[in-house]
């Protein structure tokens, strides 16, 4: 019979969540990793009795810049802390004329432009090239449409966020080049995240929060700081009523990720065994 795992919980919160009211035990811990330090200590505790842990992406008081992020630290502290499973809180621009600010979008894709960071755990002594064509657990995502359903969110399943490299915001031919692509939201942080959360074998699932209408909309005004920190405000209640409300969903003992994202590495490794 296959053991069942405790599931711990990683909560990454972006811009305007940079704590988790409610927690309980809770405590701020240093965690150190060989990559270097994490964006911020990272905040031990209980939600509805599950093991919580949470990470302020850009640090508290909003420190660090999305290209200078240390991503390959926060996911291996995570990791060391014993997340087994990730939920990514992002705010993000609207490139789909249907997902208005104010909307949750759990994505399900992601188109990765950015060029500027490290991605990989895997960059010296041993190759590996895990898959991530499906780079978000489809039993996170079911987990966060219940507890968005359940809460009366606005909000949508499915998505392809493009990730650019900024900090500044989007061209509007830009805008306009990743619409035709397809792409729903755009934003600036989950990749290498997701990925990195793929080769450290941990569920990952991104609630992607729209703030604007980036700058393609011909009714709205090209996006700037001050219209998205207004919605974030607004935004950032509902996103901790839906971690209060998705936690319990999570709760249980599970058995292995059945999309196999806790195994990325079995069949990933080229490099031979040392003899
Ligand atoms: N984060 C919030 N809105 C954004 C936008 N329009 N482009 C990139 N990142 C964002």
């Amino acid at each position: 019979m296959t053991d069942l795992i405790e599931p711990v919980i990683g909560l990454i919160g972006g811009s305007g969540l940079y704590d988790i009211e409610g927690l309980e035990e809770r405590e701020w811990r240093e965690v150190a990793t060989p990559f270097g330090a994490p964006s911020d200590l990272l905040l031990f505790g209980r939600l509805s009795g599950v093991r919580c842990v949470f990470l302020p992406r850009h640090g508290r008081g909003h420190r660090i810049p999305p290209s200078e992020l240390n991503y390959r630290a926060n996911i291996d502290a995570l990791k060391r802390a014993g997340v087994t499973e990730i939920l990514s809180l992002s705010a993000v621009g609207s490139l789909n004329g249907d997902l208005a600010p104010g909307t949750f979008v759990i994505v399900d894709q992601f188109i990765d432009r950015t060029f500027a960071r490290q991605k990989s755990f895997f960059t010296t002594g041993c190759v590996a090239h895990v898959s991530v064509a499906h780079p978000v657990c489809p039993r996170l995502g079911d987990a966060l449409e219940s507890a968005a359903r359940g809460i009366g969110l606005n909000h949508r399943r499915g998505g392809t966020y493009l990730v650019m490299e900024g900090p500044q915001f989007s061209t509007k031919a830009e805008s306009e080049m990743y619409r035709a692509w397809g792409c729903d939201v755009i934003g600036m942080t989950n990749m290498p995240e997701a990925k990195l959360a793929r080769e450290a074998e941990m569920c990952y699932a991104t609630v992607a929060m729209v703030t604007d209408f980036d700058c393609w909309h011909p009714d709205h005004d090209a996006v700037s700081v001050e219209a998205v920190v207004k919605v974030l405000l607004a935004n950032a209640d509902r996103a901790k009523a839906l971690v209060q409300a998705v936690i319990p969903l999570l709760a249980a003992p599970r058995p292995p990720c059945p999309a196999g994202c806790d195994r990325a590495l079995e069949n990933a490794i080229v490099t031979a065994p040392a003899l």
